[in-house]
C-alpha cells in the first residue's frame, strides 16, 4: 500500500511540475536562485522522528530543485547547508548533518558529473571535518571544469563573516601597500568575497514560513526578490520550485529605481 502511495504521488507531482512548467515565460528565468531549505526539524518532529531524518529528506528537495534549475537552464543555485551559527545545535545533530553531506555528495557525484553540474562550497571549508571536507574537495575538483549549471553550497556560511573577511583582506591590501584606502568601494567589497564570479542572486525562496533572512547571502541578495514559502522543506518539489518562479516572474524588479507608477 505504501509503495502505490509513493507511486502515485510521484505521478501526481510529475503532472504538477508539468502543468506549473508550463505557466512559465522562458525568456524571463533568473540566472541565480538562491534557497533557504528550513522546515526539516518541523517535518521530522510532525511524525515523531529524530531532527536528521528530516534533514535526509531534505537532501531529496534539493535534488527536485536541482532537475528543477537543469529544466530550465538556470545557470546558479545556492543552497544554505550549514550555517556558521549551525555548529550551536545538538553535537549528534551537527555530527549527522556533516556525515549525510559526505554520503549525499558521494551517492550523487556521478549523476552530477553526468548532467554537467558544477559543485562549489560557499564558506569557510577549512573548518569542516576532515572526511565531510575531502568529499567536498573531491567533487568541486571532479567537477570544476562543468558550466551548464553552478551548485553552489553554502557551507559553515556566515553572511556577516563573508562581509568580514572581505573588509580584512581589503584592510591587508592596504597596509601591504598594494591599495590605497580610497579605493575601498562597494565594488571592492564585492569582489573580496567568496565567489565574486557569482552574479546576485535574483530570487531567494524561503521554505517554513518565516519571515526572516537569516545570515544569508546579506550584501549579494541586496536587491534579490524574496519568496517564503509555508511548506517544510522535505515537502518542497519540483512543482513548486516552478510556483515560486512565476512568482518571481510577476515581481516588478525596481533595484532602487522609480517606476512609470510611482
Ligand atoms: C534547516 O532546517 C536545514 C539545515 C540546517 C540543513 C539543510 C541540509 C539539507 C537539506 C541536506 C542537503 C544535502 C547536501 C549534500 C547539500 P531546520 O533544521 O532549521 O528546520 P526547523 O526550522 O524546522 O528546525
Amino acid at each position: 500500500m505504501a509503495k502505490t502511495d509513493g507511486i502515485l504521488r510521484s505521478g501526481i507531482e510529475k503532472l504538477r511540475a508539468e502543468i506549473a512548467l508550463k505557466k512559465l515565460d522562458r525568456e524571463r528565468i533568473p540566472a541565480h536562485v538562491a534557497v533557504i531549505m528550513d522546515g526539516n526539524g518541523r517535518w521530522a518532529k510532525r511524525r515523531g522522528l529524530p531532527r536528521i531524518d528530516g534533514h535526509k529528506a531534505g537532501a531529496d528537495s534539493l535534488r527536485s530543485v536541482v532537475i528543477g534549475c537543469t529544466d530550465l537552464a538556470i545557470r546558479y543555485l545556492t543552497a544554505y547547508t550549514f550555517s556558521s551559527e549551525n555548529w550551536q545545535r545538538p553535537t549528534d545533530e551537527v555530527s549527522g548533518l556533516m556525515e549525510l553531506f559526505r554520503e549525499q555528495l558521494e551517492r550523487e557525484i556521478d549523476e552530477l558529473d553526468g548532467e554537467r553540474i558544477r559543485v562549489r562550497v560557499l564558506g569557510r571549508l577549512d573548518e569542516v571535518p576532515a572526511e565531510t571536507r575531502a568529499s567536498f574537495e573531491s567533487a568541486m575538483e571532479r567537477t570544476a571544469h562543468h558550466e551548464r549549471l553552478q551548485l553552489i553550497l553554502a557551507l559553515n556560511y556566515g553572511g556577516r563573516l563573508e562581509i568580514a573577511d572581505a573588509a580584512r583582506r581589503l584592510a591587508q591590501e592596504a597596509v601591504s601597500g598594494s591599495r590605497t584606502v580610497e579605493s575601498i568601494d562597494a565594488d571592492a567589497v564585492a569582489s573580496r568575497l567568496y565567489a565574486p564570479d557569482v552574479p546576485d542572486p535574483d530570487l531567494v525562496i524561503r521554505t517554513g514560513g518565516n519571515l526572516r533572512i537569516s545570515n544569508y547571502l546579506l550584501w549579494q541578495s541586496a536587491y534579490a526578490e524574496m519568496c517564503v514559502v509555508e511548506k517544510l522543506w522535505p515537502d518542497f518539489r519540483r512543482s513548486d520550485f516552478f510556483r515560486a518562479l512565476t512568482e518571481f516572474q510577476h515581481r516588478e524588479r525596481r533595484f532602487g529605481r522609480l517606476t512609470s507608477e510611482d
